[in-house]
């Protein structure tokens, strides 16, 4: 699965996109280290809250899939170059603490991270694992 390709991916989860409040379609899609791939959409509900982002719905149906680590995550947006947010920069953590993400435009039209360019000094699951071996 090369960049391009999984752009292409991600804008096809896009067109999925359920907003019929902020009307932001967001499509994400992501391939693991096994080299499997999956896609996901922002999904907003009425009470606003449960709303869900993009980047979320794909690495929830990966782990829930059995998925391990995330390498890498393309993400596009309705706005010039749309960033993962805060707490799917979080999720990512979880998942991918080396994943590359990239924003696109385009299939052309793109930009590379590392998790730790867009999420320094971050907390994650070594931080906990002292406290979990008693
Ligand atoms: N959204 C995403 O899906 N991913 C992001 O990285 C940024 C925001 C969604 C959430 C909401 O449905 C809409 O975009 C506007 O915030």
């Amino acid at each position: 699965m090369d960049k391009k390709e999984l752009i292409r991916k991600a804008i096809e989860a896009q067109q999925k996109a359920y907003v019929p409040y902020s009307k932001f379609k967001v499509g994400a899609a992501l391939v693991t280290e096994e080299g499997d791939v999956y896609t996901g959409c922002n999904i907003e509900i009425a009470s606003y809250s449960p709303t869900i982002c993009a980047e979320r719905t794909a690495i929830f149906k990966a782990i829930s899939e059995g998925a391990k680590k995330i390498k890498t995550i393309a993400v596009v947006g309705d706005s010039d170059f749309t960033y993962p947010c805060g707490v799917c920069r979080q999720v990512i953590r979880e998942f991918g603490k080396d994943a590359t993400i990239i924003v696109a435009n385009s299939e052309e039209d793109y930009k590379e991270y590392k998790l730790e360019d867009l999420l320094p000094y971050s907390f994650g699951p070594e931080d906990l694992e002292k406290n979990n071996q008693e």
